[in-house]
């Protein structure tokens, strides 16, 4: 249909616990609305073990892995999905790069530059494709028939 051309491109973003706990979710949806992405859905859950490694499955052999499901099970986030042109790569481009750390040095308008500790605690999760964005979204985010969202996890 002719809506079907005018559909935006989503991509997956979390406010991981840190991010949270530092209250920076506001100053965070400020700059997702400053850049014009629209906020299409979002819950904020707990994550249990189980589901922060499902979602985090492509990493399970590294070394960081365990640490990293504690760290993602450690308090509540904010899951959203975000819709815009090229939404992708723009948040992934708005995130800046994985160690927070090395952000506030190359990129110290990138929102992990602003709110992430270092390389485990960055503040924000983005898909990394549009494949990525599609498992990522549906892991959240079942489509009903009446189109609404629900979450696959304890809502808070
Ligand atoms: P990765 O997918 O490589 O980074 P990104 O979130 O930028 O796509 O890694 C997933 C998460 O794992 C990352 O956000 C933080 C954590 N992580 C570590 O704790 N240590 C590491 O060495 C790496 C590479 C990632
Ligand atoms: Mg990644």
């Amino acid at each position: 249909s002719s809506n079907r051309s005018i559909e935006k491109e989503r991509t997956l973003a979390i406010i991981k616990p840190d991010g949270l706990f530092g209250n920076h979710s506001d100053r965070i949806k400020q700059v997702i609305l400053d850049s014009h992405f629209n906020i299409a859905k979002e819950t904020v859950v707990q994550l249990d073990e189980e589901s922060a490694a499902t979602f985090y499955a492509e990493h399970s052999s590294k070394s960081f892995f365990a640490s990293l499901i504690n760290y993602m099970t450690s308090g509540p986030v904010l899951v959203m999905v975000l819709e815009k042109e090229n939404a992708v790569a723009d948040w992934r481009h708005l995130i800046g790069p994985t160690d927070a750390r090395e952000a506030k040095i190359t990129d110290p308008q990138s929102i992990r530059a602003m709110c992430g500790l270092d390389l485990q605690k960055n503040c924000v999760h983005g898909s990394d494709s549009n494949k990525s964005a599609e498992r990522e979204i549906a892991f959240f985010f079942k489509e009903t028939s009446s189109d609404e969202a629900v979450a696959n996890h304890d809502e808070l």
